[in-house]
């Protein structure tokens, strides 16, 4: 996935005039919250692009918040709407398919719309891998991606649509599913898009 795609885009269009677009994830701010991890646990948000994901776990209290995009300019974004509070997170510029992250570290790792993007299956191994080898024994993942009734592309790119069994079958045996939400996203054009939501925890 071209980095230079996503640079561009987020020079292009304002956060809010993106087609995935919310002013608060609701429903992974809901899946979070069903996890019940503490104030301290250590929380990765993967491709967070210029997402209120990060203001709304800081107001709620949590202490290591780590946001990880591909796009310089997302993460430009967020910091500058954060202000002060930026400091206390941990930005990371990275691709997701390459990035070397510390091992058993993460106790949450979210992602809402990157997964489905990898339509090659060697990048979905090294995502998976990043999972397996970042996520603590225990620790939860929680994973949205368009349903099996969503687009077919976003952004301009084709992406794999899942169903939340289907998507946690991609993990293993390893996730156990403990819940899964379906959301009928409306786009700031208008547009209905159906999101499903996986959340399983690593065994
Ligand atoms: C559809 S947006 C979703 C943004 C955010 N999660 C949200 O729900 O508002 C996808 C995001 O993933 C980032 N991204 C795409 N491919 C990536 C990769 N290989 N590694 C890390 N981030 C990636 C993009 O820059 C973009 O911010």
């Amino acid at each position: 996935m071209s980095k230079t795609h996503w640079d561009n885009l987020y020079a292009s269009k304002k956060p809010t005039e993106v087609s995935w677009h919310q002013t608060h994830l609701e429903k992974s701010l809901e899946l979070i919250r069903a996890t019940g991890v503490n104030e301290f646990a250590r929380i990765i948000d993967v491709g967070g692009g210029a997402s209120t994901l990060v203001d709304d776990l800081l107001a709620t209290g949590f202490r290591n918040v780590t946001v990880l995009d591909i796009a310089s300019a997302a993460i430009r974004n967020a910091r500058a709407r954060l202000g002060k509070r930026a400091d206390d997170v941990t930005w990371l510029e990275a691709d997701i398919t390459r990035v070397d992250l510390p091992a058993h570290h993460y106790d949450l790792w979210h992602d809402r719309a990157v997964f489905h993007f990898l339509t090659d299956a060697d990048d979905r191994r090294r995502y998976l891998e990043a999972v397996n080898h970042t996520v603590k024994s225990g620790g939860h993942v929680i994973v949205a991606t368009f349903g099996p009734h969503g687009p077919r592309q976003c952004s301009g790119l084709d992406i794999v649509r899942y169903a939340p069994e289907s998507l946690q079958r991609e993990f293993g045996a390893d996730y156990r599913l403990v819940q899964t939400l379906t959301e009928d996203h409306v786009t700031p054009a208008g547009k209905h898009q159906e999101f499903i939501y996986c959340y399983c925890r690593k065994s």
